[in-house]
């Protein structure tokens, strides 16, 4: 498994943390920064992981920023990526077994890194329900709005 790690200055200290996790989990990663608490703007650490991700170099990226909403919208904007900001357990799972998540984006000052630590933990170790046909249907739909070839009919 390889994971892709992006961050503004609001989420570096998740990123931190997160990092720390994966190096005692012999997890692979590469950092795409920011690298300080300096002010920076999201869109770029997101718009790098999210390629990244789409592209298929890594399974799995994780982004955090003060709310984890803007890294989310961000990402979410590159096709192919499935990007969910989660703060609580149940939401860290049900993102990998219901939409296929391929990102995973918290919030810095929304939630503490122990927190982040398990949430990512429960991320990268919950499967897609891909057995359950409605779950492969709905996230088919998400790439058919992605492509534009989407219809409610
Ligand atoms: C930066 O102050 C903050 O706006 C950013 O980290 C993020 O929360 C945006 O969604």
């Amino acid at each position: 498994m390889k994971i892709a790690l992006g961050c503004d200055h609001g989420g570096i200290n998740l990123k931190n943390a997160i990092i720390d996790y994966l190096e005692e989990n012999e997890i692979a990663f590469e950092d795409f920064g920011c690298f300080s608490e300096r002010s920076v703007d999201y869109p770029i650490y997101a718009y790098k992981v999210a390629k990244a991700v789409a592209d298929n170099e890594y399974d799995f990226g994780i982004l955090c920023c003060g709310t984890g909403i803007g890294v989310s919208m961000a990402a979410n904007k590159v096709k192919g990526v499935r990007a969910a900001v989660v703060s609580n357990e149940f939401g860290a799972e049900m993102t990998r077994r219901h939409n296929n998540a391929n990102i995973l984006c918290m919030g810095g000052r929304v939630i503490k890194e122990d927190d982040a630590v398990r949430f990512t933990d429960i991320f990268l170790n919950t499967p897609f329900s891909s057995d359950e046909e409605r779950h492969t249907r709905r996230v088919k739909m998400l790439s058919e709005i992605d492509n534009g070839t989407f219809s409610t009919e």
